[in-house]
């Protein structure tokens, strides 16, 4: 599988509550780092992530990781 367009050369650290979430993998959601849709006739699709408890964690922007959906470090060689 291809990789995804950059959306941002750093990753989005954020905190997240318990949940379900959809992590954009195409690059082209306005929702960034979540999938809002775009990815429909791209041949992409979104990752599931679910979070059994609050976290912190590094979700790629670059769309590079080789460890999809978290930040691998990938953007720093671009
Ligand atoms: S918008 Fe990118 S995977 Fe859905």
């Amino acid at each position: 599988m291809n990789k995804g367009n950059i959306a941002d050369k750093k990753p989005a650290v954020i905190e997240l509550a318990a949940g379900t979430y959809h992590w954009c993998s195409c690059g082209d959601s306005k929702g960034q780092p979540f999938c809002d849709g775009a990815h429909k006739g791209t041949g992409f699709r979104p990752q599931q992530v679910v979070l059994d408890k609050p976290a912190k964690i590094a979700l790629c922007n670059c769309k590079q990781t080789n460890n999809p959906p978290s930040c691998d470090g990938a953007h720093c060689d671009l």
